[in-house]
């Protein structure tokens, strides 16, 4: 009941959209009738076991008293002694047995609760990742993905099939493809939010299981596809990777992200609190701030799934410019649906159903007339643009 509660305070926009207020509604209610139906039973039984055992404990003593007469008539007299300390001891006996029942019931209703909490607890029943022992300091040479395959813990699906893709240091990779094709996946694996299935990622020549985890993601900066605050002001969600950067660190990487603007415009401007998840912020502006918060951090390896698919083009290019210049001297991973913003990129790969299918520079890509390029006639032809070439220009659009 209380899992569908929150669910539903969470996803009201959605229940009220789809006009879905009254299943919802009823939803809940027949889950509260079973609680209460529950409640009321778990409440008569436990209110029933004193009234029992204190009745079966007296009718036991008069059994016992009646019992003793009949075998022991003739002995009555020098046996009613020990007869009477007996039953002494089992009438003080007897609350404490009604205590212990209680007890037991008491047990009975915590319980599902705390199978909750020893399921959470348990170590049997989730992976668990090792942590290795090389400290990571800086890229130096390239990270490599071998062979790799993964399937999701749990599922029998492989969303990576060999994959095999090198991104030397300071390059950027660009991976694109259809929805699904699991270009998200692939991007969680660097960090380690997930271990591979089958073959490696090496980070040096070293597999990056062998790394302090800790220390590798310190050194990487990752904006993802569904932007995350914390119900806190503009400044903190910014600063989240690096608590201790200054005010000047916290302003210019703002401005770089092209977030100074609006969040100065806010009512307490960098102090405004942006709400739960930052509700109170555009899905645009939330991309900023995020955008913001990987670049403070000044990482090595930038992953960006996504990371502006919500801006509009003039903010968008604005972005982007900031993310060429910072992943112009770092190692990128970047994942895009717009082609024109990864043009620039050293090596594009298309996924398809998890494989990797063409790897090349964009011009290579065109020029062999294959899936890249296909894509990118649907999308120029689509949009009819053209990609905008200065600076004059982009200028003005901001203007
Ligand atoms: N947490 C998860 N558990 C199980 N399967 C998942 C999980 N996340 C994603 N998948 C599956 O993995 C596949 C690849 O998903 P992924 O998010 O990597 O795609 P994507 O290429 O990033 O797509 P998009 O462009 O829509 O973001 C999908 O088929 C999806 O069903
Ligand atoms: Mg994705």
């Amino acid at each position: 009941m209380t899992n569908k509660v929150i669910e539903s305070i969470s996803g009201i926009r959605v229940i009220k959209a789809n006009a879905n207020e009254n299943i919802t509604e009823e939803e809940i209610n027949h889950l509260i009738a079973r609680k209460e139906d529950a409640e009321y039973k778990s409440q008569l039984y436990s209110e029933m076991i004193a009234p029992i055992s204190e009745f079966v404990g007296i009718v036991s003593l008069i059994t016992i008293v009646f019992i003793a007469r009949a075998i022991f008539a003739d002995r009555i007299a020098s046996f009613s002694a020990i007869l009477l300390t007996y039953l002494l001891v089992l009438m003080r006996l007897l609350p404490l047995i009604s205590q212990l029942n209680n007890l037991r019931s008491n047990f009975a209703k915590n319980s599902s609760a705390v199978d909750l909490v020893i399921d959470f607890l348990s170590r049997e029943n989730k992976p668990f990742m090792g942590d290795g022992e090389i400290q990571y300091t800086a890229l130096k040479e390239k990270i490599e993905f071998k062979d790799l395959t993964f399937a999701y813990p749990g599922y029998e699906n492989q969303v990576i099939k060999s994959v095999n893709l090198s991104i030397p240091k300071g390059t950027t990779l660009a991976l694109v493809g259809g929805s699904g094709a699991g270009k998200s996946t692939l991007a969680d694996l660097l960090p380690r939010f997930y271990d591979v299935s089958s073959g490696c990622i090496m980070i040096d020549g070293i597999s990056l299981q062998d790394y302090d985890l800790k220390s590798l993601r310190m050194k990487m900066g990752i904006v993802s596809q569904d932007t995350f605050l914390f119900n806190d002001t503009a400044r903190a969600n910014i600063a989240y990777g690096r608590p201790d950067a200054t005010e000047d660190e916290v302003i210019k990487a703002a401005q770089r992200a092209n977030a100074y603007e609006f969040i100065i415009k806010l009512p307490q401007g960098f102090d405004t609190i942006v709400g739960d998840r930052g509700v109170m912020l555009s899905g645009g502006q939330r991309q900023r701030i995020s955008i913001a918060r990987a670049l403070l951090r000044d990482p090595d390896i930038l992953i960006l799934d996504e990371a502006t698919s919500a801006l509009d083009t003039v903010s968008e290019r604005l972005v982007q410019q900031a993310i060429d210049d910072l992943s112009r001297d770092r190692t990128t991973l970047v994942i895009a649906h717009r082609l024109s913003t990864i043009q620039k990129a050293d090596q594009i790969a298309v996924m398809e159903q998890g494989r990797v299918v063409e790897v090349g520079t964009h011009e290579e890509l065109l020029s062999k007339g294959a899936y890249y390029s296909r894509l990118y006639e649907m999308q120029f032809h689509g949009e009819k643009s053209k990609p905008l070439q200065d600076d004059e220009e982009l200028n003005c659009l901001a203007d």
